[in-house]
């Protein structure tokens, strides 16, 4: 063991990792079931990246309109091109409304109806009767700030309950005992230095997305795939890393995003003709299809010429008609954010918006408990025991290929809740910690050692960039053979090059630098396990669109992928059963048909 690195240790029944809305519901809601609880963060809890989500939180609520949440579960399925697992959809849809409720209860500042009830407005692929009934109004909006509605609500809950927040800690690794169970997380407190272990009964990552293995991303900066990261140093695989979200609107050039609560509202995306031409491609919801189809539909209009611009790369978001009502009650954010990133007046023009990269429908799998899975000795749903995953970390998966609008808050709210629950059951309050063997924080030592003392040619900015700039250019809305082939041969080579890499700070206290690094190294590990599943999975389902194979083919990947990849770069495929069964009998299967809107 690398010498001179003291640890504080901790012990705790659960720890979670990250506080976003998922970590944050999970860890209120565990310190409420009697559990002592840690939550580490790497940014304090009212910056986690939850709190930029816009447009509104999914629920059968039936507030506006007729509604139920069999038909949420229905349009869940089909939005995730029925590769979503119906047993947690449904869990999902019908615990969305106890946990809306609950969110209302708990103080989030809801827009309201006339009659005071919380406001709902459409989103895409959100439908009445199965699909064949009118649009649903199914997403509960605080105007168009609901995440950061939601995020500082949840904060507040989670001082009011006796969890432990340690903030600005950053997690540096996973401890694995020698049976594959998950002991705890080693952390670094990045104002100090110091080292920090937690034990626990159980870890939860709730660590979000890696967005930021893209150059151009709605998520915001800290989006690094942390848990991620951890987990596949751990040697275990991610589920369905090849399905990455584009949303169709991100502010052309800024990447912000601006929110579908737009096109909701009634905003239109049209071409260079001033042409609405998504009424071409989804002729009965239009704009408000999924966003797997506004995002090709967008990408086919730029590559067929009718972009808008000096290069004709981009495509105009058209809400003047709206009128400065519904915009200043509705939509303030998002004319805020066109002012700022766009210089644009929405009252009077449009903003010029291209398909971004917004969301990750693959991560850590798990099973609706929130409980991690893996496919051991023919079992594939074979629970890790003492490790957790939620949110945008987690594949569930309830998003399957494509998620709808609006699921993802609902996402972390209905699991985070569900881990607690589940933690409730199995883990004792106070009870004891498994033996820890005298070298278990060796490794994660050893890693931590080399990286910050490594003194290699190529700064960690310049592998991100290249790793970025690739990912977006290889692994974008449309793929095919060739484009993959040519990015995970690149990608390889720069996972590679991490062997090189230099960090020129060798303190400990607030090291950037460092921590850069590790989040450069859980990127590289993710970016690979996206392109390689990409280029594994011939045939096109939800956001996945290849050239080559432009039909779903449910014969021979009706299946998730799962990927694993060593610290050398060494990537292995296996797959998983999509569970096509329900919990209950309260609702039907959906099976397998042709996806039109
Ligand atoms: O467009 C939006 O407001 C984003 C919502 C979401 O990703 O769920």
């Amino acid at each position: 063991m690398p010498a001179a690195y003291k640890i504080h240790e901790h012990t705790f029944d659960m720890v979670v990792v990250g506080a976003g809305g998922a970590g944050l519901r999970a860890t209120f809601g565990l310190a409420q079931k009697g559990l002592k609880t840690a939550c580490i963060t790497k940014v304090f809890p009212t910056r986690s990246h939850t709190v930029a989500a816009q447009g509104g939180v999914a629920a059968a609520l039936a507030n506006m309109g007729e509604d139920d949440w069999r038909y949420h579960f229905f349009d869940t399925v089909k939005g995730s091109d029925w590769l979503g697992d119906q047993d947690a959809i449904e869990y999902m849809c019908k615990e969305a409304i106890p946990a809306i409720i609950e969110l209302e209860h708990y103080g989030v500042p809801f827009s309201r109806t006339e009659d005071g009830r919380i406001y709902q407005r459409p989103f895409g692929g959100m439908t009445t009767r199965f699909g064949e009934g009118p649009p649903a109004q199914r997403t509960c909006a605080a105007a168009d700030r609901t995440g950061h509605a939601i995020l500082h609500t949840l904060y507040q809950q989670s001082l009011a309950h006796d969890a432990q927040f340690f903030i600005e800690y950053f997690a540096l690794d996973l401890i694995m005992d020698a049976d594959g169970a998950c002991r705890g997380v080693l952390a670094l407190d990045m104002s100090t230095g110091e080292l920090h272990l937690f034990r626990a009964q159980g870890t939860v990552l709730a660590t979000g997305g890696y967005g930021r293995a893209y150059f151009s991303a709605t998520s915001a900066h800290t989006c690094t795939g942390d848990g991620g990261g951890m987990v596949l140093r751990a040697g275990l695989a991610m589920q369905d890393m090849e399905f990455v979200q584009f949303h169709p609107t991100g502010i052309y050039g800024a990447g912000c995003l601006i929110t579908e609560g737009v096109r909701g509202e009634g905003g239109i995306l049209r071409n260079s003709n001033g042409e609405r031409f998504m009424e071409r491609y989804a002729p009965s919801v239009k704009d408000l299809a999924p966003r797997d189809m506004v995002s090709r539909s967008m990408t086919i209009e730029i590559r067929e010429g009718r972009g808008v611009g000096e290069h004709k790369d981009h495509i105009l978001l058209d809400l003047t008609h709206l009128g400065p009502e519904v915009i200043h009650e509705k939509l303030p954010g998002i004319a805020e954010s066109a002012r700022i990133f766009a210089g644009v007046d929405v009252e009077k023009e449009p903003i010029p918006v291209i398909p971004t990269v917004h969301y990750n429908m693959g991560g850590i799998p798990t099973n609706y408990h929130g409980e991690v899975v893996q496919l051991r000795n023919g079992n594939p749903d074979e629970v890790v025991p003492g490790l957790y995953a939620i949110g945008e970390a987690a594949c569930v998966s309830v998003h399957g290929a494509n998620r709808l609008g609006s699921n993802s808050l609902l996402d972390l709210v209905v699991f985070g809740r569900a881990v607690a629950n589940r933690a409730a059951e199995t883990v004792r309050p106070d009870g004891k910690q498994a033996k820890l063997a005298g070298d278990a924080c060796d490794e994660a030592l050893a890693r931590l050692d080399k990286l910050r003392n490594a003194n290699g040619g190529t700064p960690t900015a310049v592998i991100r960039d290249k790793m970025q700039r690739t990912m977006q250019a290889d692994a974008a809305v449309f793929r095919t053979g060739e484009t993959l082939s040519d990015g995970v041969r690149k990608i390889r080579e720069i996972h590679a090059s991490f062997a090189d890499v230099k960090v020129s700070d060798r303190s400990l206290v607030w090291n950037s630098d460092l921590i850069e690094t590790y989040e450069l190294s859980n990127l590289l590990g993710q970016a690979l396990a996206t392109i390689v599943s990409a280029e594994n999975r011939t045939e096109s389902r939800g956001a996945h669109a290849r050239e080559d194979f432009p039909e779903r083919d449910d014969t021979n990947w009706l299946k998730h992928t799962l990927c694993s990849v060593a610290e050398d770069g060494t990537t292995s495929i296996d797959y998983r059963p999509v569970h096509m069964y329900t919990l209950t009998d309260d609702v039907d299967v959906v099976p397998p048909k042709k996806r039109v809107y």
